[in-house]
């Protein structure tokens, strides 16, 4: 029998930029074994966000950075393989942030059984994990959309962002979806139901945007700053509510610059809020239940981009999401052998 072997992705260097295959190493240990009060388990499926990238940079954020020489964070879902720990049994198929890697310990807190019978375990990272909840909660709390509003949302054909423009048709407001390329416009109207998608990459946002929401946008659910967010401000109506969720064409880029004309805000009477999806923590099972019903009843697509490799593919995934190859949820299946 050949002994199992915990293969590791740890980072090497802080990037300049795009990370390079030198800021990363791989490390083969021996596979923990649990103690009094611990369970193990084998990493199935792992998370690839834009966040991730950030949360390589030294400074400030909502979670210490990683450090040099550590595990990557990483979300995943994993199967319990052995079990010291009264609440979770061999079998399991929990979700947590195990790391990078393809065994874990875990104590417990933090993880949740994941019920692959409502719907397979990549959906649970995607439409019934974080990225549903954040569309949820960042839509309906801080974008506070009214039926006949025009909601405009950035890095639209992804995994947040393709959830939020289908919550804003269940709650009767009009979506517009901004993504890269022509199959994802395509797929956001034809496939989701937006009203109607704008093809950043061909060229004026502005004129595309002014075009589509004449009478300006209510609610821009922001998942990627720069030249987005500009034109969105732009364009901004009167009480405007722009959703800061995130910035991902700015994750790469040091400087990480702000909207040029933010002042829009002030001329529109209006809000620009962000937030971290952790803060909802304590109404997690309520957005589950609500998305899971329109999963259910077919109101909600979901779509995952589900790339098979191994620990070592990692690197490669995570560049995927900066260049935009990835449609609905990036996730990464580790190989059974
Ligand atoms: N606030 C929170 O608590 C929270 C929680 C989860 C996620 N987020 C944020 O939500 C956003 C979306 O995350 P996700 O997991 O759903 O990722 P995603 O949208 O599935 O993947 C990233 C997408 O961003 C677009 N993109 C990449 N580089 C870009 C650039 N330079 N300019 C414009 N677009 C670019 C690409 O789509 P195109 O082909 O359309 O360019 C790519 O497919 C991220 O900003 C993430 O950090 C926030």
């Amino acid at each position: 029998m050949v002994t199992p072997v915990n293969t590791q992705c740890r980072l090497a260097a802080r990037p300049v930029g795009l990370a390079k295959p030198t800021d990363w190493t791989f490390t083969d240990q021996a596979v923990p074994n649990p103690a009094d009060g611990e369970f193990l388990v084998r990493v199935e499926y792992l998370s690839i966000d834009p966040a991730m990238r950030t949360w390589m940079n030294a400074g400030r954020s909502y979670v210490p950075p990683v450090e040099i020489g550590a595990v990557m964070r990483a979300a995943g879902i994993a199967r319990v393989v052995e079990s010291r720990h009264a609440d979770f049994a061999v079998g399991d198929e929990v979700y947590g942030v195990f790391g990078v890697q393809r065994y874990a310990l875990a104590d417990g807190r933090g993880v949740t059984r994941v019920d692959t019978t409502l719907a397979p375990a990549p959906v649970h990272l995607g439409v019934l994990g974080i990225s549903g909840l954040t569309a949820y909660f960042g839509l309906l709390d801080i974008g506070r959309p009214e039926p006949g509003q025009t909601v405009v949302i950035s890095g639209a054909a992804g995994s947040v962002g393709s959830v939020v423009g289908q919550i804003a048709r269940i709650k009767g407001c009009r979506a517009i979806g901004i993504a890269g390329g022509e199959e994802k416009c395509r797929w956001l109207v034809d496939e989701l139901g937006f009203d109607a998608a704008i093809d950043y990459k061909a060229g004026d946002l502005h004129a595309q945007l002014k075009a589509h929401a004449p009478n300006g946008v209510d609610v821009f659910f922001d998942n990627v700053g720069g030249e987005a967010l500009e034109a969105a401000l732009a364009r901004l109506a009167r009480g405007g509510r722009v959703v800061l969720c995130g910035a991902v064409s700015q994750y790469n880029n040091a400087a990480g610059g702000g909207p040029a004309n933010y002042m829009q805000l002030l001329v529109a009477r209006g809000s620009m809020t962000g937030f971290v999806i952790f803060d909802y923590a304590d109404r997690y099972a309520e957005g589950v239940a609500q998305l899971a019903t329109w999963l259910g009843n077919g109101e909600l697509r979901s779509r995952e981009d589900v790339i098979a490799g191994d620990v070592t593919d990692f690197p490669d995934a995570l560049l995927t999401l900066f260049r935009g190859a990835n449609t609905g949820k990036l996730v990464l299946a580790l190989s059974t052998e």
